[in-house]
């Protein structure tokens, strides 16, 4: 069995569906999950889905996926514009990595037109909620069979 993709979810993300609603969405975290899941199982792949709220944790997880991972998904959150040890945590994992926002960063205030995930980031797709995630597992699964 291939490694999981490890989807990685970041501050406040945990209150998607009453959080913002108009920027973020309806759409809660366990929603997104299940459309995860829904997605990978489509593509013959497996996810494995957090959310932490701490940096910390994230920073851990990241390496964590340079060897029980096949790819990684990230949204940061706002660790996206702010943190350089994600960014080292990301440059030390070899496994392709998608970035996602479920808004478009770029179209909000000028410091979330920063990211240093995407120095990492073999691609970056933000402004497309939920449907954004779903692209991001497959991109990843195309990336894993072309290496
Ligand atoms: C976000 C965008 C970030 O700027 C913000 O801090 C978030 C969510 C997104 O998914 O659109 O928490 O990453």
């Amino acid at each position: 069995m291939a490694n999981p993709i490890y989807i990685l979810n970041g501050p406040n993300l945990n209150l998607l569906g009453s959080r913002e609603p108009e920027v973020y969405g309806i759409e809660t975290l366990v929603d997104l999950e299940q459309r995860c899941v829904r997605k990978a199982q489509r593509l013959g792949r497996t996810v494995d889905f957090r959310q932490s709220n701490t940096e910390g944790d994230l920073v851990g997880w990241i390496q964590e996926a340079r060897t029980n991972a096949s790819g990684l998904i990230v949204n940061a959150g706002a660790y996206t514009h702010t943190s350089i040890a994600i960014l080292d945590a990301l440059l030390a994992c070899k496994v392709p990595i998608v970035e996602v926002h479920l808004s478009n960063i770029f179209t909000r205030e000028p410091f979330r037109h920063r990211s240093y995930v995407s120095q990492a980031a073999k691609g970056v797709i933000c402004g497309l909620g939920g449907l954004g995630y779903e692209l991001a597992i497959e991109a990843v699964a195309a990336a894993v069979s072309d290496a």
